[in-house]
């Protein structure tokens, strides 16, 4: 099944200009997440990767999965304010605001091999401050992967340097 025909467009939400990608719709369609996750997992089944780094929130639904998959742990990359042990932070600006993520300073090892999960990469200030976040703690980047890109808002430019992979992408 084609997964992008999942995902709900929403013009003017949460703010006018912006048409919102609800994976909402992709997440209840069981065909379609699991497809999702599936094809995360076939790519980084051979990678010895040490494990998933997912960004709060809809990234943990896909990388809790796909670390299940693996068989490898969870890292959870949070919004300020919600991990309880030492964290370091980053922050970035959004397509509609400004936030600040936090990660526990001893959730990867150093020159662990880690991907980083999220559902969408927009104009890719969630991604940039996860990326500055990890490399802070010495793990080794594979890839930054997602369900969804939108390529017209750069969020590539970034994270240069890194590998990208997205499952699909709206213009
Ligand atoms: C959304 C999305 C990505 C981010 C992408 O999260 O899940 O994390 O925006 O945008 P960017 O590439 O412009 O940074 P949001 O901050 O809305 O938080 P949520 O997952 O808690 O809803
Ligand atoms: N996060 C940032 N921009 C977004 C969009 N257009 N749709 C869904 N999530 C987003």
């Amino acid at each position: 099944m084609d997964v992008k025909t999942t995902i709900r467009s929403i013009p003017g939400w949460p703010i006018e200009g912006v048409v919102f990608r609800d994976l909402t719709t992709l997440m209840q369609n069981p065909q379609a997440y699991g497809q999702s996750c599936d094809i995360l997992y076939e790519r980084y089944k051979d990678q010895d990767v040490g494990k998933i780094v997912g960004i709060d929130a809809r990234g943990f639904v896909f990388g809790a999965v796909l670390a299940y998959k693996l068989g490898i742990g969870f890292v959870p990359v949070r919004k300020k304010g919600k991990l309880p042990w030492n964290t370091i932070e980053e922050t970035y600006t959004l397509e509609y605001g400004e936030d600040t993520l936090e990660i526990h300073e001893d959730a990867v090892e150093k020159g662990e091999k880690v991907v980083i999960v999220d559902d969408l990469i927009a104009t890719g200030g969630t991604i940039g401050a996860t990326v500055k976040l990890v490399k802070k703690l010495g793990a080794d980047i594979v890839e930054c992967a997602f369900v969804v890109e939108l390529p017209e808002l750069k969020g590539r430019e970034q994270i240069q340097g890194c590998n990208v992979f997205a499952i699909t992408e709206f213009d």
